[in-house]
């Protein structure tokens, strides 16, 4: 078989359902901009994935574009359905061990008996970094791409800053509900003026080594050793903090949002037949049922892929869903419950009869695509909200973690798309909120400014879009230059 003789770029993702569909799908743009692609997972996820996604092993093998795992030193996933990803287990062995797997795959590449072209250039999740010791060592260039907002990107950043200020840690517990979480923040350049609790659930620690906040911060400050940045989303939806992250870290390109970019590659080239990749398989009744509900009337539930509810909170959602009289069609993860799993009585199902659909993991794009769809409940996932915004589908926000709740606070007060539900969630609120958006004034108002975000999102994201453009520009400054 005659080699390749593209120019190859090896795609790093971290172990999270979230980054490996968003980096999927940048690989797929590069793919389609004729480079030669090895996207590269580490090997519990690449088990999971091969467990539950088909096209992961059906795919491996269509023209110049490879998958490839890393060792991260972790024993397989269990044999059952759930994926129960312990994240700091995930990311300490990643931490641990990819550094040195990460280089020697590099070198296996590059070496001539390969049969691969040599590799030009790695792109990397930022928060993948383990991946600079390998590019440094070997002189090649390094494009972080930021899988989250550049508000959560900001604001994880700005963690070094809330710590230098004295502000996290926090002192005690008390501060957790003393007021201390209201401190308002308006330093941070580009950022609208926004409260502590508004930034990331991170940061609502008394520990100052505490993993997740320490790993999110040295992602991002991690991107100064980048050649470039690019990041998932366009620059009217977040142009002074494209600004601000411009004039201080190495060229960024905002080149998103990304879901809809690979959407447009044409369906004769040969990776339009790959979707996303999945963790969970992947129920399609759904689909089937959403067809006979009539346009904007159902209201999609879903809390993405790493998100946990106590069942106390579980039940109030259950409860808020069947009093609101509403149709809905809920996603529940075989691991989204801790604790108790029998949540939902029989009386539960005897009121949403006829009107709910209850699966553990579905086609979500198509899902939020589909005319049915009238809001969705949301634990605003950069990923769930960039794919709402392209639905133009307005949101109830309950942020879970990391850079949820900023994403969240700018979808309700910057966006006007959302309404955010307390944290301490009960029924009469949840009740209320989709009344008010199925229903209401507000739901009414939050509708059409998502459909004017969905047309801002399609102009950047359409073939020769700001977004395009952009993705030009990276690959001829950056990826190509010689
Ligand atoms: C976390 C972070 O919060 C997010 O901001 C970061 O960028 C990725 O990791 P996660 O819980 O994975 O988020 O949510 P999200 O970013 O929304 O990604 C979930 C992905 O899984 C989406 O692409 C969504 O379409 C997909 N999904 C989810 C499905 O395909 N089916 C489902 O049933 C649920």
């Amino acid at each position: 078989m005659a080699h390749s003789t593209k120019t190859h770029l090896v795609c790093m993702t971290v172990p999270f359902q979230g980054h490996i569909n968003s980096m999927l799908n940048l690989a797929k743009v590069l793919h389609f901009k004729g480079f030669f692609i090895t996207f590269v997972n580490t090997e519990y996820a690449h088990q999971q994935l091969l467990k539950h996604d088909g096209s992961l092993s059906a795919l491996d093998g269509l023209p110049d574009f490879r998958f490839a795992s890393i060792s991260d030193g972790l024993s397989p996933p269990d044999d059952n359905d759930e994926y129960a990803e312990d994240m700091r287990k995930i990311i300490l062995a990643a931490q641990m061990n990819c550094p040195a797997s990460f280089l020697s795959l590099i070198s296996a590449l590059n070496d001539p008996s390969s049969g691969v072209p040599p590799v030009r250039c790695v792109i990397s999740d930022c928060f993948a970094r383990f991946t600079l010791s390998a590019t440094t060592k070997l002189g090649i260039p390094n494009v972080f791409y930021s899988t989250v907002a550049v508000c959560g990107f900001t604001v994880f950043y700005y963690f070094k800053d809330l710590i230098e200020r004295g502000l996290v840690p926090l002192k005690s517990e008390d501060d957790l509900t003393n007021g201390c979480l209201d401190t308002i923040i308006d330093w941070m350049p580009g950022m609208e003026t926004v409260r502590m609790k508004d930034l990331s659930s991170f940061i609502r620690t008394t520990d100052r080594d505490e993993l997740l906040l320490n790993f999110v911060m040295d992602g991002a400050h991690a991107s100064h050793q980048a050649t470039a940045i690019i990041f998932n989303t366009f620059s009217e939806l977040e142009s002074p903090l494209l600004r601000a992250c411009s004039s201080m870290l190495p060229p960024v390109f905002d080149i998103g949002p990304m879901c809809l970019l690979s959407h447009y590659i044409p369906n004769d080239s040969s990776t339009s037949s790959l979707g996303g990749l999945n963790m969970w398989r992947e129920d399609l009744r759904c689909m089937e049922w959403l067809d006979e509900k009539e346009s904007g009337s159902v209201l999609y539930v879903n809390f993405g892929s790493l998100a946990n509810l106590t069942s106390k909170q579980a039940v109030e959602f259950g409860w808020g869903l069947a009093k609101s009289g509403c149709t809905f069609l809920w996603v529940i993860r075989p691991d989204l419950v801790v604790g108790d799993a029998a949540l939902l009585p029989q009386e539960f199902s005897e009121m949403t009869k006829g009107r709910s659909f209850i699966t553990s993991w579905c086609p979500q794009q198509r899902v939020l695509a589909h005319a049915a769809i009238g809001g969705f409940l949301t634990h605003c996932g950069w990923n769930s909200t960039t794919e709402s915004i392209c639905s133009g589908v307005p949101m109830i926000c309950w942020p879970f973690f990391g850079d949820q709740q900023i994403n969240c606070r700018y979808i309700c007060s910057v966006w006007g798309i959302g309404m955010k539900i307390d944290e301490d969630v009960t029924r009469e609120e949840v009740e209320r909120l989709i009344k008010e958006l199925i229903e209401g004034q507000k739901g009414k108002e939050m509708k059409r400014k998502a459909v004017e975000w969905k047309e801002k999102a399609i102009e950047a994201a359409k073939p020769g879009g700001g977004s395009w453009r952009n993705l030009e520009k990276l690959i001829e400054e950056i990826i190509t230059k010689e």
